[in-house]
């Protein structure tokens, strides 16, 4: 199977073998030096010195924390949105209770930076604003250093959804003015779903601190506490732990730079093998993300018959649309453990099939 989709991606073997392994304690040197043998390397691929957490839970579980460790009901908050992910986050924020504002733009276009310029311009007292870095949705990349240049003149936390950016494309944590980011395990870290990230620098930090909006599992002091120790504190999923350190392995032999540039140059073998079949993009070229291309179905054609004769004539599988984008494009994943090869076999089977 060539497993083309957004997340759950291909693992490599060496991840694999690593998942098998026989089960440690949670409380052991062992676990703990998984631990920070990992943190700094999630650190590096954030771009950040913050504080890094490792949760047991999807990317939404990593939102939702995000949420509920930093503001308080009634909060005003301003939620950008450019897809369905950044719907989820204004979903979690009301259910909080946050007093939310969304700002959206239309789907397949990226956040422009002006846009929020103004809306933070009519109302500079929003505690929060939140941001998607790579809305897999539409297949959209926002420009989250002019984002972070904005929002840094105001005293808004600035928290961003990076689930399926971070370790695909660059992030610049620290630099950009990011004061929480959250990833997901199953994007483009190589493992199953199951982990997520999430980095927490200072500014949050102090607005944990006086923050009420209720929170048990995901209550961030707690996992502070224990990240300190190398540990979390509940059970954490011991055996993701073995293939998130075997995977940041592979990364670091790869090189950073070298993963991030293999999928900027997959991201444009992509979108240009799309566009000779004759296709369009469904995303603004100019924001088209280098880990996930979303394409509109041709003319009469419903976007899932292609993706049918992709599974069972090819043995590929890509993304349908969601919700209102169902039937009018397909997405095809190119994150993680990817090759120049495993695109090819997807472009080929396209141009048969049209
Ligand atoms: C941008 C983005 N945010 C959030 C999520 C939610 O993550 P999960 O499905 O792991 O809860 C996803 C997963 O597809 C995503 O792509």
């Amino acid at each position: 199977m060539n497993l083309r989709i957004p997340g759950p991606t291909p693992l490599p073997p060496e991840v694999q073998a690593a998942l098998s392994r026989q089960m440690i304690g949670h409380r052991s040197k062992a676990c703990a030096d998984i631990v920070a043998e990992a943190t700094p390397s999630l650190q590096e691929m954030f771009g950040t010195k913050a504080d890094m957490l490792i949760l047991t839970a999807s990317g939404t579980g990593a939102m939702e924390a995000a949420v509920a460790n930093f503001l308080s009901p009634g909060d005003e908050v301003l939620v950008v949105s450019v897809g369905k992910f950044g719907e989820r986050f204004g979903k979690i924020a009301r259910t909080y209770g946050a007093n939310v504002t969304q700002l959206d733009f239309t789907y397949g276009q990226a956040a422009d930076p002006q846009a929020i310029a103004s809306a933070l311009a009519a109302n500079p007292h929003y505690k929060a604003v939140f941001v998607t870095h790579n809305e897999t949705s539409t297949g959209v990349t926002n420009d989250l250093s002019a984002i972070g240049e904005i929002v840094g003149r105001y005293p808004a936390l600035l928290i961003v959804d990076s689930v399926s950016g971070a370790s695909a494309l660059p992030l610049e944590m620290d630099r950009w003015g990011l004061d929480v980011v959250v990833s997901g395990a199953q994007k483009g870290w190589m493992i199953p779903p199951g982990l997520a990230f999430i980095a927490v620098n200072e500014r949050a930090w102090a607005a944990h601190a006086t923050a009420t909006m209720p929170r048990f599992y995901f209550d961030l002091s707690a996992a502070r506490k224990s990240a300190a120790k190398n540990q979390t504190p509940y059970t954490p999923a011991v055996g993701l732990l073995f293939g998130l350190q075997e995977a940041l392995r592979l990364m670091r032999k790869e090189g950073f730079a070298q993963v991030l540039d293999r999928h900027r140059r997959l991201g444009e073998r992509t979108r240009a093998g799309v566009k000779k079949l004759g296709l369009r993009l469904f995303a603004d070229e100019a924001h088209a993300s280098n880990s996930v291309t979303a394409v509109r179905a041709p003319e009469g054609v419903n976007a899932e018959e292609i993706r049918a004769r992709l599974l069972a004539d090819y043995d590929i599988l890509v993304a349908g649309g969601q919700g209102e984008l169902k039937g009018h494009i397909f997405r095809i994943g190119h994150l993680g453990w990817v090759s120049e090869k495993d695109i090819d076999e997807v472009l080929q089977a396209l141009s048969e099939i049209l």
